[in-house]
């Protein structure tokens, strides 16, 4: 009998050894433990074998089971390698450069906010982001914007219906509506009433309007807003500010002028023009870039600042009209289209 089970275990040895699949190993595995298989077969015999010697011989039937089991548990494994490999396909070498093709790159847009930021921390300002769903009050109200002002009219302005809810923008009263922010100068507020003088920030950030699509004009586009909060500040710091970013931006033949205007929240108010003939499709002499002013002394009181202590300016100004120039880019609306004919040229 143990001549029997060592030569079984030899033959399963070399046999199991050689099995490339799944179904060779059960046709294999049924061979020598199914019902009918060899090692069944030895084991049967045990019945006829004297009492005395069953003890001994059932060690020995044990021992070579086991090993068995070894060898078809290798034998598994083996093949379950090989199945791996098939899925895995040809090895790679990870320390070869990726075959993938270009990088991608940044958006235009991107790229000329992230170069705004840059110029503006340099002279101290923080970046800051305010939420895009805006009350009333933030976006109109504390800034000094009366409830007859055009800017919020329904025509102007995308409300939200009463019933809408937002969790992390709280109103100040119930009766105010919810709105998307029609400019990023409701992150004055915002920031006043977190902090305290003397602030400088700068806010990008996406704005909404109810305007019709079309080469100049889009539904969303974007803005950046500066505030500077301090004692003793004058419209001169206010313009060498502007001079300050638009020639870093844009090169030191750029200059800009003020034209006297409206806005509520400050005062006096000016919109910023920008000359830069050596920009590509720029030829008008004075192009419109944004709006700014002193801080109006109402904006500040709303906010608890004593406005006989703390002056400062504020500016904004539209990301796309910048970009359009500094690119030469002649339609809003490649900005939102994702073509990435168009993106590929700003690498
Ligand atoms: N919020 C104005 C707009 O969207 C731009 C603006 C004007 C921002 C004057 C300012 C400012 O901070 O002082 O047209």
């Amino acid at each position: 009998m143990q001549d029997q089970l060592s030569a079984l275990l030899a033959k399963a040895q070399s046999e199991l050894s050689a099995l490339k699949t799944r179904p060779e190993f059960e046709a294999a595995k049924a061979r020598y433990v199914g019902p009918n298989g060899e090692l069944t077969g030895l084991m049967k015999q045990m019945g006829a074998v004297p009492k005395e010697q069953k003890p001994a011989l059932g060690k020995l039937i044990n021992e070579a089971k086991t090993q068995l089991q070894t060898q078809l548990d290798a034998a598994l494994r083996q093949i379950e390698a090989v199945e791996l490999q098939a899925q895995l396909g040809p090895a790679v070498d990870p320390s070869l450069p990726s075959p993938d093709l270009s990088r991608g790159t940044y958006h235009p847009l991107t790229l000329v906010r992230e170069e705004m930021c840059r110029i503006l921390r340099k002279v101290g300002f923080n970046v800051v982001e305010g939420p895009e769903v805006e009350t009333e009050y933030y976006c109109f109200d504390a800034l000094n914007t009366p409830a007859d002002h055009p800017a919020r009219d329904a025509q102007d302005t995308f409300y939200f219906s009463d019933a809408a809810g937002f969790g992390n923008v709280s109103k100040k009263s119930p009766s105010e509506k919810y709105l998307l922010r029609t400019h990023t100068s409701s992150v004055q507020i915002r920031t006043m009433l977190k902090g305290h003088p003397p602030i400088r920030i700068v806010s990008p950030g996406r704005v909404y309007r109810r305007d019709t699509s079309d080469a100049t004009h889009s539904a969303n586009f974007h803005q950046l807003e500066c505030l500077y909060v301090d004692k003793n500040v004058t419209v001169r710091d206010l313009k060498a500010l502007l001079d300050y970013i638009f020639t870093s931006l844009l090169g030191k033949d750029t200059k800009t002028r003020f034209r006297t205007h409206y806005f509520g929240y400050t005062e006096p108010s000016f919109e910023v023009d920008l000359s830069a003939k050596h920009l590509p499709k720029v030829n008008k002499e004075w192009i419109e870039i944004g709006g700014c002013g002193m801080v109006d002394p109402t904006v500040f009181e709303g906010v608890g600042y004593d406005s006989s202590v703390w002056s400062g300016y504020a500016f904004g100004m539209g990301l796309e009209r910048l970009a359009m120039l500094m690119y030469g880019i002649d339609d809003i609306r490649y900005f939102y289209q994702n073509d990435v004919r168009f993106l590929k040229q700003f690498a």
